[in-house]
């Protein structure tokens, strides 16, 4: 077949045009999010584990392993790239700042999608609510019923969490000591060094089934403000691909009731693992 010059130039330039239309597609539609992790066989997801029962550690044939409703899911996301799950374990306040600087490849910590962190981070759908509450003394359980009651006390809240700004903004007049570890507040709250630490519900609840002589939770009511209360996992802005794989994983598991189960598995768990 004999070809033109002008022919030639025809075809060459409808496949240019093809090949850019179609990379245009690629792009806009993929990134490669999901493919790194696939191609390095290994899902690191970060936490902090002092959180009973989203994650806590527990001892399995002599050594520590991080267990909780956050690992349950994290493993089912592992399990549905096709990889593994590697933990890495962490202070709460920088979770952040090893996700944007590549450490690990998502949040599961608990972590509420604050309009603050959205700056910083892209949430998946959430997987839990929560509200905020103050943990004290048994031997206290009366003695908080209002704001005016704290006045000059110790009230432990963790560092960077919306804890620590709501005992600053709603429990006015007393003095917040923040640490970076949460379990520290508890233990100094359960040797009447703090005479309440700011925490939610459910950790608070689980707190008091495991030592109901210890804690109670106080009269004085604290707001938890909208876009505190929704749980997410948190994923780098560009990773929308995996973004999209997780909240896929998230409906599943909702919709065959499997949440509910793990969240009860995991309190389970921390009842007859902890001390
Ligand atoms: N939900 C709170 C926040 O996002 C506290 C989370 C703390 N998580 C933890 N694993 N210690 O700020």
């Amino acid at each position: 077949m004999k070809m033109t010059f002008k022919k030639t130039l025809g075809m060459l330039g409808t496949a240019m045009v093809l090949g850019l239309v179609l990379a245009g597609c690629g792009n806009k539609n993929a990134d490669n999010s999901v493919k790194k992790i696939q191609d390095k066989k290994t899902l690191v997801v970060g936490t902090s584990a002092d959180y009973a029962p989203f994650e806590f550690p527990i001892m399995q044939n002599g050594k520590k392993k991080i267990v909780g409703y956050d690992m349950m899911i994290a493993q089912k996301i592992a399990d549905d790239l096709g990889v593994k799950l590697k933990i890495e374990n962490t202070e709460f306040p920088s979770l952040i700042s090893e996700l944007k600087n590549n450490k690990i490849d998502l949040i599961m910590a608990g972590m509420v999608s604050t309009n603050e962190r959205k700056k910083a981070v892209a949430f998946s759908k959430s997987y839990y609510t929560v509200e905020n509450v103050l943990l004290v003394q048994k031997k206290d359980a009366n003695n908080f019923n209002r704001v005016s009651d704290v006045k000059g006390k110790q009230i432990g809240a963790q560092q960077t969490t919306t804890q620590e700004s709501i005992a600053k903004s709603q429990l006015k007049g007393s003095n917040v000591v923040t640490e970076g570890v949460l379990t520290g507040l508890t233990t100094e709250l359960s040797q009447g060094k703090l005479s309440g630490v700011v925490v939610e519900n459910e950790i608070a609840n689980n707190y008091i089934r495991q030592h109901p002589d210890k804690y109670a939770i106080a009269k004085v009511k604290l707001t938890t403000p909208k876009d505190q209360r929704s749980v997410n996992i948190a994923a780098r802005k560009s990773d929308k691909a995996l973004i999209k794989r997780v909240n896929k994983q998230i409906t599943k598991l909702e919709k065959s009731g499997e949440l509910d189960k793990m969240f009860k598995k995991a309190e389970d768990l921390q009842a007859k693992s902890s001390d």
